[in-house]
């Protein structure tokens, strides 16, 4: 096959080569597994990261599934505050010890779907705008397996409920590619299509996450 790549094209590959060689090992690998798997779901988190990268102006994140607190140190970058929600206890531990000086980082030991609606209600009103990484699932290994694989419908429900609150709302939810196998307790693609519509929210799924907005600048 012939490849007939404009200035702007090469550019672009030059960028990636040069971001490539400097990039962590580990995420070397990530990328490297992602091209033979002819970039299919999942992206390398670094790609993951990035479209959580497009929520401006965040005062307060709220993670479910803090697991190894990976994106809770990205997040805590970007933003004066970050709330993720464990119910492993081990895990909460390891990451609550893990950020002992970080004092924008708050690990709370508990299930999203019991711990979510609190956290919510006692933000202050002017924690404006806020943005939600939804990654609470069982993941094997030692992640925490409740009554359900997955808490998404309960989590949907509290954050429509507290809209209204906050001026700008996004909603990111890892793992599109679960919701569209129907997975154990995942529910269909159409239940996150008709949540978001339903409560006046854009969306859109990018790179096998489902983003639901709600813009008021
Ligand atoms: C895929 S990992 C999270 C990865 C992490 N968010 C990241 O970006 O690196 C899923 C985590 O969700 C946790 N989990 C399982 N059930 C949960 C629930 N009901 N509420 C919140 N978290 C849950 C698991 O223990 C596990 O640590």
């Amino acid at each position: 096959m012939r490849y007939d790549f404009n200035m702007l094209a090469r550019l672009n590959v030059l960028k990636f080569v040069w971001f490539y060689l400097f990039m962590p090992f580990s995420s070397q690998v990530e990328f490297f597994a992602w091209w033979k798997r002819d970039f299919r779901s999942p992206a390398p988190h670094s790609v993951k990261m990035s479209i959580l990268g497009t929520a401006k102006d965040v005062h307060v994140w709220v993670e479910t599934g803090t697991f190894m607190g990976r994106t809770t140190k990205i997040l805590a970058q970007n933003s004066s505050r970050v709330i993720s929600i464990e119910p492993s206890t081990e895990l909460a531990a390891r990451a609550a010890q893990l950020f002992v000086n970080s004092r924008n980082i708050e690990i709370v030991n508990g299930l999203s779907e019991v711990e979510l609606e609190p956290i919510l209600e006692t933000l202050p009103a002017s924690s404006l705008n806020i943005a939600f990484w939804l990654d609470g699932h069982y993941s094997e290994g030692i992640t925490h397996l409740g009554p359900i694989e997955t808490p998404i419908i309960q989590e949907l429900e509290i954050i429509a409920s507290k809209l209204q609150k906050f001026h700008n709302v996004t909603v990111f939810i890892d793992d599109f590619r679960c919701f569209a196998s129907q997975q154990q307790d995942y529910p269909a693609t159409s239940f996150l299509s008709e949540w978001a519509t339903s409560n006046n929210l854009k969306w859109s799924v990018e790179h096998d996450i489902f983003i639901a907005r709600k813009s008021m600048t």
